[in-house]
């Protein structure tokens, strides 16, 4: 069980901690470890712009130490319970990553894939997971978030059965491709 203290962005009522591994016939999702960073690189580094344009963490380039502070910081948030993140992994292989934030009585989730794993629904599927998951253990809602030309990325919620229910300024950094202002696609527990 992990809990957030106090109230606000980041913070969740006491919810159960999720699986650090989830099993589809075609992928697995499993909790990122420390033996990740090499082919984490790897995998980032060979998506160029597919990445690059879309995500700042990948903009300028993703070294060793990139990694690590990644796998650093998901470990540190698996402790407090502030985010939970998963490799996505098809045939031992690194394909993308995805992650459940909490957020004030729901979570958010967000998602990236190697330029090699793009277009199965890997992450259409991981998301469909990870929601279901995630309203089982008492979320109340599910948001995800992407830049209002990301359109691929939108597709997802989409998809998914989302609705689009705001637009907000972006409050991270800003990929080149991206504008800063946000569709914000809401699933709610029925
Ligand atoms: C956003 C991103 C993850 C979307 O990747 P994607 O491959 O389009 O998403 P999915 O893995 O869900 O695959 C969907 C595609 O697989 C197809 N597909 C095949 N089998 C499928 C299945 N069983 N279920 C769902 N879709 C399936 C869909 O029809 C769709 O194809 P289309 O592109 O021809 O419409 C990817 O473009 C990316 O990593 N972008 C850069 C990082 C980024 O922008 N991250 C999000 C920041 S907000």
């Amino acid at each position: 069980m992990a809990c957030g203290a106090g109230s606000g962005r980041g913070t969740m009522r006491c919810m159960e901690t999720p699986a650090e591994t989830f099993t589809h016939d075609e992928f697995l999702l499993t909790r990122w470890t420390f033996a990740d960073g090499a082919p984490l690189r790897a995998v980032i580094e060979a998506s160029g712009a597919h990445l690059a344009d879309w995500v700042f963490w990948a903009t300028g380039g993703y070294s060793d130490e990139d990694a690590a502070t990644f796998l650093r910081l998901t470990n540190k948030n698996w402790e407090t319970g502030r985010a939970y993140d998963y490799a996505i992994r098809v045939d031992g292989s690194i394909a993308g990553g995805i992650g459940v934030m909490t957020r004030d009585g729901g979570v958010e989730i967000g998602y990236w894939l190697g330029h090699a794993s793009t277009g199965r629904g890997l992450v259409s599927r991981a998301v469909s997971l990870l929601a279901a998951d995630a309203f089982r253990r008492g979320a109340g809602y599910v948001e995800i978030k992407h830049d209002e030309l990301n359109t691929r990325s939108g597709a997802i919620p989409a998809r998914l059965g989302f609705t689009m229910v705001r637009k907000e300024t972006a409050d991270e950094d800003r990929a080149p491709a991206c504008t800063g202002v946000n569709h914000v696609w809401r699933l709610t527990a029925s």
